[in-house]
C-alpha cells in the first residue's frame, strides 16, 4: 500500500465548511487509508450519533446584543488560547501527507491554534517540538503529548521525559483505547501500515510476544496484561511535573475518579466513536459530568465537531474548550498545511458568527442558556 497521494496545490474553490473536505480527502486516499481515517468502529453506530447528538441541539439566537470588547480568548491550565480549540492527538499523519505532523503543526502554529501530538505519531516527539520552538511567535499557543501508556513502565516513563525535556506543556493520556475497536471498516478494505510510516516514538520499545489465544478469554487476558489502570495513572501524575489531562471520558463516575487522583484536567470524548460501538456521544455526556467535577475543573470535549457552532454547543453545555479530530485530516489529505489552515480558519470564524448572533461576548457567556437540549 502506497501513502504517496495527489494532493492539491491549491485548496479547492467549492470548500465552503471543513467537512467538504471530505469529500476531496475520499478521492485522493487509497481505499484502506480512507477507511482506515474516516471509519469507526463495528456499525459505526456512535460515530453516527456523534453527529446526531450535536444536530438535534439548538441554539437561541439573541438579536441587538452589544459585542464591543468582544473575544474568544480564553485559559487552559494555566494557558492562553486564541480560540477554545485545539487539534486532536492522531496517529501516523504521514499517511496523507508526506509531511505528516509537521503540516498539522505548522498549520496549527499559524493559526494560533495548539496541538496534541500522538504516541502513534509518524514524526518523533524531538522534531516536531524543535519545529513547534522555531516556528512560535510571543505568545505561544499549546504544545501537548498525547500518550498512550505501554505494556512496559520503563518505556511509558521514557515517553514521558522525552516529551518534558523537549517542552511540551502538558500529558494528555488516552485511557479509552487499552485494545483496538473492532475497526471493521478497515480490516474489509485491508488496512495495513505502508513501509514509509511508522510509529516512530516507539521503534525502540520492549515487544510483547505473548500469545493470548492460549488463555480461556485471550481479549480480556491482553487487557489484564497491558492496559493500565488508575493505579498506573496515579503513578504518572506522581512521576511528571507535568499537568496531566485524561482523555476518553463518558462517565461522570469516572470523572469524578480523576478529580479525586489529581488530573488537571479530562476529555469527555468516545474517540470519535472509534473504540467501543454502542457508547453514548460525548456531547450526551458532557452536562452530566459538569454537573459531577463542579463548575472550576477543565473539561474539553471532542467527538463529531464539525462546525464553529459545535464548538459553541459543548462550550454552553459544559466544555471549557474542544479538540478537533478527523476534520483537520480531511484537509490534511487535501491540500496539506494550507487545507489544514483554512479549516481552522474556517472553524474560527463560524465560531466568531455564533457568538455573535447568540449574544456572546466572550467564552464566559457561552453559558447553557445559549442551547435548548
Ligand atoms: C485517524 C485517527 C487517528 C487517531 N489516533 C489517536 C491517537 O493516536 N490517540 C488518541 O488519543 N486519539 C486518537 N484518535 C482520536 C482523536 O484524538 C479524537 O478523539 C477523535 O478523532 C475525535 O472525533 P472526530 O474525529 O469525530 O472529531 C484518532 C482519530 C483518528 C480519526
Amino acid at each position: 500500500m502506497s501513502s504517496s497521494n495527489q494532493h492539491h496545490q491549491n485548496i479547492p474553490s467549492d470548500i465552503a465548511c471543513v467537512s467538504d473536505y471530505r469529500h476531496y480527502a475520499k478521492q485522493i486516499l487509497s481505499d484502506p487509508i480512507w477507511h482506515y481515517i474516516d471509519g469507526g468502529s463495528a456499525d459505526e453506530i456512535t460515530k453516527a450519533a456523534n453527529r446526531t447528538s450535536f444536530d438535534a441541539i439548538k441554539l437561541r439566537s439573541r438579536v441587538l446584543c452589544d459585542l464591543s470588547g468582544a473575544s474568544t480568548q480564553s485559559q487552559l491550565l494555566g494557558q492562553s488560547l486564541a480560540y477554545p480549540f485545539l487539534i486532536a492527538p492522531m496517529a501516523y499523519q504521514k499517511l496523507l501527507h508526506p509531511l505528516g505532523e509537521q503540516a498539522t503543526l505548522a498549520a496549527a502554529n499559524a493559526q494560533d491554534i495548539g496541538f496534541v501530538l500522538s504516541t502513534l505519531a509518524s514524526t518523533t516527539i524531538e522534531d516536531v517540538a524543535q519545529q513547534y520552538h522555531q516556528q512560535q511567535v510571543e505568545s505561544p499557543s499549546p504544545l501537548w503529548f498525547g500518550l498512550y501508556v505501554q505494556p512496559d513502565w520503563c518505556d511509558t516513563v521514557n515517553l514521558i521525559d522525552r516529551a518534558q525535556q523537549s517542552g511540551y506543556q502538558a500529558l494528555m493520556i488516552s485511557v479509552d483505547a487499552p485494545i483496538n475497536g473492532l475497526r471493521n471498516r478497515e480490516q474489509r478494505a485491508g488496512f495495513s501500515l505502508p513501509d514509509n510510516v511508522s510509529a516512530v516514538n516507539l521503534s525502540n520499545n520492549n515487544q510483547d510476544n505473548t500469545n493470548y489465544n492460549q488463555y480461556k478469554n485471550p481479549v480480556l487476558a491482553r487487557l489484564q496484561h497491558s492496559a493500565p489502570t488508575w493505579q498506573t495513572i496515579e503513578k504518572i501524575i506522581e512521576y511528571t511535573d507535568l499537568p496531566v489531562i485524561i482523555k476518553g471520558i463518558l462517565d461522570p463516575q469516572d470523572a469524578l475518579k480523576a478529580q479525586a487522583i489529581g488530573a488537571s484536567a479530562i476529555v469527555v470524548s468516545n474517540h470519535g466513536g472509534r473504540v467501543l460501538d454502542g457508547a453514548i456521544s460525548s456531547i450526551d455526556a458532557l452536562p452530566a459530568i459538569r454537573h459531577a467535577v463542579g463548575e472550576d475543573f477543565s473539561l474539553i470535549l471532542d467527538s463529531g465537531i464539525n462546525r464553529g457552532s459545535d464548538i459553541f454547543k459543548a462550550i454552553a453545555l459544559g466544555a471549557n474548550s474542544v479538540l478537533i479530530g478527523r476534520v483537520a485530516l480531511y484537509a490534511l489529505a487535501t491540500a496539506g498545511p494550507m487545507g489544514v489552515a483554512h479549516a481552522l480558519k474556517i472553524l474560527k470564524d463560524e465560531f466568531e458568527l455564533t457568538m455573535g448572533l447568540c449574544g456572546a461576548k466572550n467564552i464566559a457567556e457561552i453559558t447553557a442558556d445559549k442551547v435548548l437540549l
